[in-house]
């Protein structure tokens, strides 16, 4: 299979034509057709239904569409990359991170860094705990910010800190006012919905954990897809639910947060990085992470 196979499938399949593809790929027409006969034949899948006008794709055809959109992006990425590097004068860092970071001190984080390094040129990727060690592996990020430990012995996983989980309730719910601190169990009167439901184990498996790690059964789960769908349903009177405690900066109508007081229901904001990497990169970002934590009085570390 070459590029050029994917390349012409895809412009047959976004113009829905082979006259069209054709001239916008400034080749001839029937040599457009042979390319996506033959690659058709080597994959044994028809792509296209022919018979079709404007042409459609098949069910494989549209795996394949979605696939090939992203192979070729990524080979236009790393010719960009590659550019750069020749030019020899702008770097690049990339930076996986998991969505509920951003509540907490990773704009912070970003500004600062590029202050101290205005020649390094940031890229961002929201991905999951998991995806990290893989993106990390083949290259794709140089640093990750999650929050579940994964054991990888090609790379290193730094604790940051510790965060504390707070309570979000539907504004107006009964638990608001009741004196007291709240405690775990308090929880179980409602549905309690967890994020993100998949890939696990997530944080919402740290947050089931909680419950049983006590012997407390949740009144019953809503799993959704992200924390926003989760203070969402929140807000609709539909659950409650566990969230960072930096969440709470989120201001939305509909959801009030309380302090939960359990000493074990924290979630860990760790940073992963390959093992043999030593760019000057990534010693700045932890440079200005250790002194963003000074400045607010917070342990690196999680001590
Ligand atoms: C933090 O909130 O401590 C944090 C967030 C993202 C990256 C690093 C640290």
């Amino acid at each position: 299979m070459e590029l050029r196979h994917l390349r012409y499938f895809v412009a047959v399949a976004q113009e829905q034509s082979f006259t069209r593809a054709a001239l916008k790929l400034r080749v001839a027409q029937p040599p457009l057709s042979r390319q996506i006969q033959q690659f058709e034949e080597e994959l044994g899948v028809v792509l296209i239904d022919r018979a079709s006008r404007p042409s459609k794709l098949t069910d494989a055809g549209r795996v394949m569409f979605e696939q090939a959109v992203q192979i070729l992006d990524r080979v236009d990425e790393l010719k960009r990359i590659a550019r750069q590097m020749a030019s020899g004068h702008q770097r690049r860092f990339s930076i996986g991170f998991v969505p509920s970071t951003l509540y907490g001190y990773l704009p912070d984080i970003l500004r600062e860094f590029q202050a101290v390094r205005p020649e390094t040129e940031l890229s961002m990727t929201e991905l999951t705990s998991l995806e990290q060690i893989a993106a990390l592996k083949d290259g794709r990020i140089d640093v990750g910010f999650g929050r579940i430990p994964f054991e990888n012995t090609d790379i290193v996983r730094q604790l940051l800190r510790n965060e504390r989980m707070i309570a979000a309730y539907p504004s107006g719910h009964a638990q608001l006012d009741q004196p007291g601190s709240l405690k775990l169990e308090a929880l179980t009167d409602d549905p309690l919905i967890v994020y993100p439901k998949s890939p696990r184990p997530s944080y919402a498996d740290q947050v089931i954990a909680l419950f049983r790690n006590r012997g407390l059964q949740p009144h019953s789960l809503v799993e959704v897809r992200e924390l926003q769908t989760a203070l969402g349903l929140v807000a609709a009177k539909l659950g409650v639910c566990l969230v960072p405690a930096s969440v709470r900066r989120l201001q939305r109508n509909g959801v009030s947060y309380r302090a939960l007081d359990e000493k074990d229901a924290i979630s860990p904001i760790i940073m992963s990085y390959r093992r043999r990497d030593q760019s000057a990169e990534l010693v700045v970002i932890r440079e200005v992470i250790q002194s963003i934590y000074l400045r607010e009085g917070l342990v690196f570390g999680g001590a």
